[in-house]
């Protein structure tokens, strides 16, 4: 979470040319700074902390400014441009749409609501059948909470209602979501709300022990009877720290929901459709959820999100009780659909899996260049976070994370800032595009930076 501004005084800095980089100004661009004060002055300060820069047009994996400056995108907006920027088909798609004169039609039907139902059905697993379209992640996954909930009360009673999720989770800044939320600090304006329990995520780090054990201990701690849980939600893996849970911690978790008759949800916002190397994060487990959240980069772009579930929990609320006014818009969906003909056409999640290594040793090389600053560093497929801390410990120490993303931007490799824990987490996570040459590129800019920190 960022905590803080990047300063807006422009810094001289060192001219670079390559093929996918180009930086011809002082960093901030003395032209942009006008506008950025302005941003600063009139929207809430909440919107601030990302690097100066005044995004204009995108290419691929490249994004640039009004000012003839280029970066290589290690951010693809927050997990989101999974098929890059500005991609033709896309473009094309949504200008259809908009030429057809449909930009809105609520919950009247529509072609293209069908076909992209259709074509995110052809994604799911069994027992995963029904997709329900919304517009945001944090709207996914309480929705997600609600159907939990209602099975739950309709199954067990009112007191079957307990919702359990995990330390350090971040599931979105609406409610529920925040209820949901495993930082204390994000949620400290709402009252303590008993239905919603935290239990440690097993990322083998701030986490040492990952037996399931441990969940099972937390609940009985924490006086949680198991019947009355009705959901447990997770991220696939945490955004935080990039880190999936073992698969065999996973597999006991389905276990456990089977026998508690608890609906298990995974939050795919971040993970979902080919980020790390599999069309869907849970299937590193070898399990399937009874429902998923899911956002970011189902459609590379616009405002939309879904609920993917079985037929049981999809089939509770009857026509017009669950519905949200943006549900399916027509361009959105016109969009969604091209980013996820792209991604099957041009194997994308293959792509992600293949890079995998490359990203990997990167990230070690950029940790041993660290001098002990960067303690810990975890990823899959393309997304891998560094966390920066106190030498020896698991404490977060934010500042050579941020000056580290402050360089980058500097040198044409954009990246948004650190996250997580104490804001001491680097992520890198390009567009699902990229090439070998281009990550590999990026990857030398951060480990000379991290060199210098
Ligand atoms: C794992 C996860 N869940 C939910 C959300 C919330 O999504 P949105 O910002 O679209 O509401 C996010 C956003 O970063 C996320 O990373």
């Amino acid at each position: 979470m960022a905590t803080k501004e990047f300063p807006l005084e422009p810094r001289t800095v060192e001219l670079i040319e390559t093929k996918y980089r180009k930086i011809t100004t002082q960093i901030p661009v003395p032209k942009s700074i006008p506008a950025l004060r302005k941003l600063r002055e009139l929207e809430p300060r909440s919107m601030g902390g990302q690097p100066p820069i005044l995004w204009h047009s995108g290419n691929d994996f490249t994004v640039s400014d009004p000012y003839g400056n280029t970066w290589l995108d290690f951010s693809a907006g927050v997990l989101v441009t999974s098929v890059g920027h500005g991609r033709s088909e896309v473009v094309r798609a949504i200008q259809a749409m908009a030429g057809q004169g449909m930009y809105h039609s609520y919950c009247f039907p529509t072609e293209v609501r069908v076909k992209l139902i259709e074509e995110l059905t052809s994604w799911l697993p069994e027992p995963l059948k029904r997709v329900f379209l919304l517009t945001t992640g944090s709207e996914a996954t309480e929705c997600c909470i609600k159907l939990a909930r209602t099975k739950g009360m309709n199954v067990g009673g009112g007191a079957k209602n307990i919702i359990v999720t995990f330390e350090n989770a971040f599931h979105g800044r609406t409610m529920g979501a925040q209820l949901a939320g495993g930082s204390a600090g994000l949620k400290s304006w709402l009252p303590d709300d008993p239905t919603f329990v935290q239990v440690p995520f097993p990322d083998g780090f701030r986490q040492k022990d990952v037996s399931f054990d441990v969940f099972k201990k937390t609940l009985a701690e924490k006086g949680v009877e198991a019947d009355r849980v009705a959901g447990v939600m997770s991220e696939t893996y945490q955004g935080c720290n990039a880190t999936l849970m073992p698969a065999e911690y996973a597999r006991q978790l389905r276990r456990w929901c089977d026998e508690h008759n608890a609906v298990l949800i995974f939050d795919e916002v971040q993970a979902g459709f080919g980020r790390t190397g599999k069309p869907f994060g849970f299937m590193h487990y070898g399990i399937v959820p009874d429902l998923a959240a899911c956002g970011k980069g189902i459609s590379g772009g616009m405002p939309v999100s879904a609920v993917l579930g079985t037929d049981e929990l999809m089939s509770m609320y009857g026509p017009g009780e669950m519905t949200s006014t943006h549900s399916a818009n027509p361009i959105c969906s016109a969009a969604a659909l091209a980013n996820l003909k792209i991604i099957r056409e041009e194997k994308l999640v293959d792509n992600a899996a293949k890079l995998e290594p490359i990203l990997q040793a990167g990230a070690e090389r950029i940790q041993k260049a660290s001098n002990g600053k960067i303690g810990h560093f975890a990823g899959t497929g393309l997304v891998v976070a560094l966390q920066f801390t106190k030498p020896g410990t698991t404490q977060p120490d934010p500042d050579p994370a941020w000056e580290m993303v402050q360089k980058s931007v500097q040198r044409g490799v954009m990246l948004f800032a650190p996250v997580g824990v104490g804001g001491c987490a680097i992520k890198i996570n390009p567009p699902l595009t990229i090439t070998r040459e281009a990550l590999e590129e990026g990857l030398a800019v951060l480990e000379q930076i991290a060199k210098e920190l």
